[in-house]
């Protein structure tokens, strides 16, 4: 299969692509997405091959009206709607139950369905185009999600027919998941959107998953975000050795490169394609406190 590049500003070659059930890569604000029909069950599964991704891990569906989130879950509860005003269109899902007439395999079979409601023109067209999408990030299974045109060719050149180019993605990291299916709302994924805006706009505790309750968010459980070349992280400037070194300031006498949520996937690509043996992240306090990119980093490095 030839992989087409389009422009945002003529989406009719993905528009032709998601009707006869052909999944399509496009931009979210937060990392790129691969999508289909959330109501085309085929095309759902050849998102699961393309990415050779686990058939237990559920898909976020991304809708463009709240009508769409009623079309995928009925008797949505209170704090659903509290948080789609405060949050959306962005970069937060809500895990709710799912409808019996939403496919199985949109949410691999769980009862429940994640929904989100993307901020970026480009989704939102595709979306009132089609209807709600699923869309996993657009990344081969256990790669860093891709925020960049090259860093999606790497993985799906030749395996999906359209991918609309719209730069590089502004966020750079996955969206925040919430569950309002357990009996108390429960952080899933950390994300921009922080545990405490969370509470703050619910006006109660948010829960974290317990290591029990953990495969209720099976995503967590594969090793993520990892690339190729083993990650060190480092918590004291004194232990980094180099030569590959990301920080968040620069460090007198030592060359890094840049530590933020935006460039972080498109650097540990890049560690891989120049083929470093060691990525040394360093994390100052600064750092630590930042539960999203803390995430990423731990399971980056495979918690070492
Ligand atoms: O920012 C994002 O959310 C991006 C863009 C494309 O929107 N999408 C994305 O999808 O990151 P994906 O499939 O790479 O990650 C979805 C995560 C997984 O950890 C999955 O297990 C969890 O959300 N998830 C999805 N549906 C769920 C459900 N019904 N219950 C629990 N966890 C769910
Ligand atoms: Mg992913």
């Amino acid at each position: 299969m030839k992989t087409k590049i389009i422009e945002e500003t003529d989406l009719s070659d993905a528009i032709n692509s998601l009707k006869k059930g052909e999944p399509v890569v496009f931009p979210t604000e937060t990392v790129y997405g691969l999508g289909a029909s959330v109501f085309n069950p085929q095309a759902i599964q050849r998102i699961f091959e393309i990415k050779e991704r686990p058939s237990d891990n559920p898909l976020i569906a991304h809708i463009s009206s709240l009508e769409q989130a009623e079309s995928l879950s009925e008797n949505l509860p209170p704090l659903f709607s509290i948080l789609a005003k405060r949050f959306w269109p962005g970069p937060l899902a809500l895990v709710v139950k799912r409808r019996p007439e939403v496919p199985a395999i949109a949410s691999a079979g769980h009862p429940t369905i994640a929904i989100r409601m993307p901020s970026h023109p480009t989704a939102k067209k595709l979306i009132e185009e089609i209807g709600p999408l699923v869309a996993p990030s657009a990344n081969l299974s256990g790669k860093p999600s891709p925020t960049r045109l090259r860093d999606i060719l790497e993985d799906l050149n030749g395996k999906v027919e359209v991918v609309i180019d719209g730069g590089d993605c502004e966020i750079g990291i996955e969206s925040t998941v919430l569950s309002l299916y357990h009996p108390v709302p429960t952080l899933l994924r950390p994300g921009k959107i922080t545990r405490e805006e969370l509470e703050e706009a619910i006006g109660m505790p948010i829960a974290l998953p317990s290591s029990v309750e953990a495969p209720l968010s099976p995503g967590m459980k594969y090793r993520h975000y990892a690339p190729k070349s083993p990650v060190r992280l480092v918590y004291h400037i004194e232990d980094l050795k180099g030569p590959f070194i990301l920080s968040p300031f620069l460090i007198p006498g030592k060359t890094v490169r840049p530590l933020h949520m935006k460039v972080l996937y498109a650097q540990l690509r890049e560690a891989d394609r120049l083929g470093v043996s060691c990525i040394e992240i360093y994390c100052p306090p600064s750092t630590l406190e930042n539960a999203a990119l803390m995430n990423r980093l731990l399971r980056a490095s495979g918690s070492r």
